[in-house]
């Protein structure tokens, strides 16, 4: 367990010094390059984990020090320690055992004895006063939401009525939602099919099944033949969402899908409608995702290097339809991006609203007369959603926003909304939708 632990501690102090979970993890398990794939599976857990509950577990590791500690690699051992002793179902004794011999096999300068003594002391003494230590704490919001104070502050002002439980949505695990391509198989026969390799799953509704443990898409039926995709329900709205009258489609439709990849909404909306597809995004590697997820589900769409807040790159032919999945700040989807919530700064929100103010207009004026153009961001920040919206149609007189209506083609059972922003829950993450039409 010890490796795992190590593993897991490196990732979680890369975080905290600014670095984005997906590629401290790598990193961190590149450093051992002899661990089990069990241990790399843990380290990856207890990375998560620690992440996911550490305004709760920094509270506790606070109030244990006498000041703090100024070798960020011990500190970080003792998060992830902390974690498994409130959240893991391992051995306490054999949790903070393993930690000790962690903490032995860290370089210098840190002198080996004296941070054996530390760690065991701090996590036996957490041990024996747990439960006076969160007593301590009941009024600090970080620790009992393990968001950052701003965020909660915000919810809370946005949403009077949902904030914690949108809090609480953003702590859990995240579901592992496949859509499945129900013009190459029905849900039934999907299912069955799932039963017979003893996957345990949920048809939630639409084309989109919950499995109950996620399983590495490898082994999942379908995947590699393109009859299922790995996509939140909350997302899988969008291709409905942009009205393209599925059964009498016009041929020739021209869609443009800005800020595609890796694609998920690009591939859906390709199974769902015959349309010309040009998917842009301004990353070069990120683009070369959407081409394979297209070759998995055998579709085709232009693929465009670009910027979507330029028309360098556009050949000023209009769009009758164009899907906006714009640069944001992430708010909505934290139950998968765990680090997010500490990455994050209050003044990234303002950032990411400047960049949507760009991308929104220039998208507009490459939209055909009687178009629509969705709007959408994986954010749950009114600044980057309806109230980005609300400047723009101030500014665009030909622009009207349409009701929030979900198609009646569209899933609906346990969509939980506002106006179009989806209120995260287990069931979905929390998108936000706008639907635009030119005048
Ligand atoms: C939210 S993700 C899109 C997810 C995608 N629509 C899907 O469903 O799989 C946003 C994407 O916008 C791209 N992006 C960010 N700024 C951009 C810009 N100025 N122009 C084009 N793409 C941009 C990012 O590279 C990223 O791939």
């Amino acid at each position: 367990m010890y490796i795992s632990q190590q593993i897991a501690a490196n990732a979680v102090n890369q975080v905290l010094s600014g670095r984005n979970l997906t590629l401290a993890l790598p990193a961190a398990l590149a450093i051992f390059p002899n661990a089990t794939p069990q241990q790399r599976g843990a380290a990856q857990d207890l990375s998560y984990g620690t992440l996911r509950f550490f305004g709760e577990i920094d509270a506790y590791l606070v109030q244990l020090l006498e000041k703090p500690l100024t070798d960020n690699r011990i500190n970080a051992l003792l998060l992830v320690a902390i974690y498994q002793l409130l959240h893991d179902k391992a051995d306490a004794f054999t949790v903070v055992n393993q930690a000790v011999h962690a903490v032995s096999e860290l370089k210098k300068p840190v002198p080996k004895s004296w941070a054996k003594g530390l760690v065991n002391a701090i996590l036996r003494n957490f041990l024996r006063q747990k439960e006076a230590l969160s007593a301590k704490f009941k009024a600090n919001e970080v620790a009992t939401y393990s968001h950052p104070q701003w965020w909660i502050n915000k919810l809370r002002m946005q949403y009077p009525n949902h904030w914690q439980g949108m809090l609480e949505a953003g702590n859990e695990h995240p579901s592992m939602t496949l859509r499945v391509n129900t013009q190459k198989i029905s849900i039934n026969d999907y299912m069955q099919l799932l039963a017979r390799q003893d996957i345990e799953a949920t048809h939630i509704g639409g084309q989109a099944v919950v499995l109950t443990k996620p399983q590495p898409v490898e082994k999942i039926p379908g995947f590699t033949d393109g009859i299922i995709s790995v996509q939140d329900y909350g997302a899988q709205l969008a291709a409905y969402l942009l009205d393209l009258n599925l059964q009498a489609m016009p041929p020739n439709i021209r869609l443009l899908d800005a800020c595609c990849a890796p694609g998920g909404k690009t591939g859906h909306i390709l199974e769902l409608a015959d349309v010309q597809m040009t998917a842009l995004d301004n990353d070069e590697a990120r683009l070369q995702r959407v081409q394979s997820n297209l070759d998995r589900l055998q579709l085709k769409a232009n693929l465009v290097t670009g910027d979507a807040a330029s028309a360098t790159w556009w050949d000023g032919k209009l769009f009758d339809r164009i899907l906006a999945d714009v640069p944001c700040t992430a708010s909505g989807i934290v139950r998968r991006h765990v680090d997010i919530k500490w990455l994050r700064r209050e003044a990234d929100v303002t950032s990411f609203t400047v960049q949507q103010a760009k991308i929104l207009p220039n998208l507009w004026q490459m939209l055909a007369k009687g178009g629509k153009l969705l709007y959408v961001t994986c954010s749950v920040f009114n600044e980057e959603n309806q109230g980005q919206v609300d400047k723009f149609l101030q500014n665009n007189a030909d622009a009207t926003q349409l009701p929030f209506e979900l198609p009646a083609n569209c899933p609906q059972d346990g969509i939980k909304q506002l106006n179009g922003q989806l209120i995260p829950t287990s069931a979905h993450d929390g998108f936000f939708y706008a639907l635009l039409q030119k005048n």
